[in-house]
């Protein structure tokens, strides 16, 4: 089938990528013409494990295309996928600028039927949304539909997720569109949920949003925990055994960031009290969220008693490990805090620190970018832990000790034993544990 993806971020690409892959016909277009040169070549803007590969291996069978002809985009595909971001305003609500942008390109350009379909995650009936701005701005009588295909990828997973996703929701108000997903689908043996489009909408915001509850739930006892000396991973592990409930998305720790939970947190409060109902549980997942730093800050001054011209390592950047994503990432707020305490920085991520020098430059004062996670430590007063990467669990730690110039690590993410650390020697402050 021929298939256009508006808007290459970390969903459309990868749309664009796995549907080339399963054997339709795919152009992607944007606006950002950087984005555009960059994939025609295979290689991904974004680091995502497999990515590039799955790109060149596309672009060669010729499965896969890119353009900023938005005229090209429209017209090759009869099924043209919404993928552009929709970031929070101010107020928390969800901005669909980008959406409504896309809308009017479709409506610019279309030229016979077009089924359109929201893979943004949005505000339930935004797809009234963009049949109004369509039936708007065309130029002349044309038959299309608009449908909703939330996308559930995580970042660092996508392709699979994207390939073997848990389930599909296809959200349509016809027959028509119906048999199109399905078809689009056929090579994806996953089930499919079949719901009409205000559904389909709520879903992906409801689920994003009860992860973020769990994630701000097992915080919430994690300071319990640390009042009361109790062990917040033992607490978790117990819970997450009883099968009504799960061990997913109940970590302890610094808490969520990313591009998703915090904004859809936010979205889906703003659309509940819209309609005049107490989604107030979801004002309190966000501020328990927030309040996270609060509590690791308060860990690394118990450590270093004031942080003026205190030297610090922070390991990891991007707000969870396998992307280079550092939009809402808690590392960014840490850092804020820290150098409006007066501490000094060295930074260490795998992939993300080129993300944060677009942030901190490289000549900002009072941060550093290390080459490796050993050069960070040291001579440092302390370390931070800010992202679970493998790299860090495995680091050797007789090595970090040596490096450091007093062996403190406070861990946001709980990845080392407790008493294993101890015993080597560190002051060890995790997140809710003894
Ligand atoms: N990132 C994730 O893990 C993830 C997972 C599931 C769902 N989502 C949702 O998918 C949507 C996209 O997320 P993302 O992270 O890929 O966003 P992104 O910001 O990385 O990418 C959006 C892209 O759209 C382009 N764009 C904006 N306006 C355009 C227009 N009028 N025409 C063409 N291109 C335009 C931008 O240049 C950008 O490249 C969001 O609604 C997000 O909530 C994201």
């Amino acid at each position: 089938m021929k298939v256009t993806i508006i808007g290459l971020g970390y969903v459309g690409i990868t749309t664009a990528a796995g549907l080339a892959e399963i054997g339709h016909n795919v152009i992607g277009y944007d606006i950002d013409s950087n984005k555009v040169e960059s994939l025609k070549k295979g290689i991904s803007p974004i680091y995502e494990p497999g990515l590039d590969e799955l790109l060149k291996k596309n672009l060669k069978k010729k499965k896969l295309g890119f353009t900023t002809s938005p005229e090209e985009a429209i017209h090759h595909g009869e099924i043209i996928f919404i993928c552009t971001g929709t970031p929070s305003r101010e107020d928390g609500s969800a901005d669909l600028t980008q959406v409504e942008g896309a809308a009017k390109t479709v409506a610019r350009h279309i030229n016979g039927y077009k089924l359109i379909v929201e893979k943004s995650t949005v505000p339930v009936k935004t797809a009234q949304w963009i049949e109004r701005t369509m039936k708007l701005y065309l130029k002349k009588k044309v038959d299309f539909e608009v449908a909703s295909n939330p996308e559930f990828l995580k970042e660092g997973d996508a392709i699979r997720d994207f390939l073997k996703p848990d389930r599909i929701v296809i959200g349509v108000g016809s027959k028509r569109a119906e048999r199109l997903l399905k078809e689009l689908y056929k090579p994806i043996r996953s089930p499919i949920v079949v719901t009409d489009i205000n559904t389909a909408e709520i879903i992906k915001h409801a689920s994003n949003a009860f992860l973020a509850t769990k994630i701000s739930f097992i915080n919430m006892i994690s300071d319990l925990c640390e009042a009361t000396g109790a062990d917040v991973e033992l607490v978790a592990k117990a819970m997450g055994m009883d099968k009504r409930i799960g061990k997913e998305f109940l970590r302890a720790g610094i808490g969520y960031g990313g591009s998703c939970f915090p904004k859809d947190v936010k979205a889906l409060y703003h659309v509940g009290t819209q309609y005049g109902l107490n989604f107030e549980l979801l004002k309190n997942v966000h501020e328990i969220n927030e309040a996270r730093i609060d509590v690791l800050m308060k860990h690394l001054k118990n450590a270093l008693w004031n942080l003026k011209d205190k030297n610090i390592a922070i390991w990891g950047l991007s707000f969870k490990p396998n992307t280079d994503d550092i939009r809402e990432a808690p590392s960014l707020k840490v850092i804020k805090r820290i150098l409006n305490e007066g501490g000094k920085l060295t930074l260490f991520d795998p992939v993300a620190m080129e993300n944060m020098k677009k942030v901190y430059p490289e000549k900002y004062p009072e941060i550093t970018y290390a080459k490796d996670m050993y050069e960070a430590v040291k001579d440092k007063e302390a370390l931070v832990i800010l992202t679970e990467w493998d790299i860090f669990k495995e680091a050797c730690l007789s090595k970090v000790k040596e490096l450091m110039l007093t062996p403190i690590i406070v861990d946001g993410r709980n990845i080392y034993k407790p008493k294993k650390v101890r015993k080597m020697g560190f002051e060890y402050y995790p997140m809710g544990r003894p």
